[in-house]
């Protein structure tokens, strides 16, 4: 698909309401609803779409935060599925000019150019001052895969943990156990919970979370994810397990295995 066609989906993107996928109260209902209409965002994967959707639910969010917009699919998508003020950087002056442009008039979505940790430092101070704030981050800006250093995601957490209440999805990351998901490698190093367990645990949060179904049970590119928070609001809706959080498994960090093991989805 051409740059053109791309931009073209995206400005059609705009005019959608994703009330029946908001509406779908199973996986059977989402999966059938994508694959009448793809959908756009979350590298176009409508189970992770409800993954979100149940983490910004049940942690009352108060806005969605995006490392790397490139072409505003994800930007446009999440303000309109989730229905919450979104914000998003973009380093690159091209993606960004792009973004702007199909982003043009829309409520609720704003665009900055910058660094995400540029960017991290200023929301993360302004959040910290807003009782009541309870920010979902999504990481994934990244560039070059032959360099470690382009990859910010080590630097982007420490900002994000002196937050008190947040839960944070990080993009193209690998999932135990499940080799259908594709992990990002930056200069050898692939993205996985090793490289960022001593923060984790540096922070008492000892447990992570991974998509309990296989990539190929997903519609649209098979990246993995991981997802974290500090939340009671989430713990809370975790121990429930009502769909779509029954999308997800539980990972201890600390013992890097996963919690139940027995009902794992293979
Ligand atoms: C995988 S794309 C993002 C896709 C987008 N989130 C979506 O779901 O449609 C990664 C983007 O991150 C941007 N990027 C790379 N490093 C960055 C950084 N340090 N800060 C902000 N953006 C960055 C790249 O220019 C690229 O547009």
């Amino acid at each position: 698909m051409s740059r053109l066609q791309r931009v073209m989906q995206r400005v059609q993107s705009r005019g959608h309401d994703y009330g029946p996928l908001r509406a779908a109260a199973g996986k059977a209902a989402a999966l059938a609803l994508a694959r009448q209409t793809p959908i756009g965002m979350f590298n176009k994967n409508v189970l992770r779409a409800k993954v979100v959707q149940g983490v910004v639910a049940a942690l009352a969010g108060t806005g969605f935060y995006e490392m790397g917009t490139y072409h505003a699919a994800t930007t446009i998508g999440a303000q309109r599925f989730l229905q919450v003020p979104v914000w998003s950087c973009e380093v690159n002056p091209r993606n960004y000019c792009i973004s702007r442009l199909v982003t043009l008039g829309l409520p609720q979505i704003t665009l900055i150019h910058a660094d995400s940790r540029a960017f991290l430092r200023r929301v993360c101070a302004e959040l910290k001052a807003v009782p009541g704030a309870r920010p979902c981050f999504y990481l994934d800006a990244h560039e070059n895969e032959l360099d470690l250093a382009t990859l910010p995601l080590a630097e982007e957490l420490p900002l994000i943990f002196a937050l008190d209440e947040f839960a944070v999805l990080v993009d193209d990351f690998g999932v135990p156990e499940q080799a259908g998901y594709r992990a990002g490698t930056f200069g050898g190093v692939t993205v996985e919970v090793d490289l960022i367990r001593p923060l984790l645990l540096d922070q008492g949060i000892r447990t992570c979370y991974f998509p309990a179904y296989p990539a190929a049970e997903d519609t649209g590119y098979p990246s993995g994810f991981c997802l974290f928070w500090r939340s009671a609001r989430l713990d809370a809706a975790m121990r429930e397990r009502a769909f779509p959080l029954d999308l997800i498994h539980p990972y201890s960090v600390e013992r890097r295995a996963y919690v139940e093991r027995a009902s794992v989805a293979k």
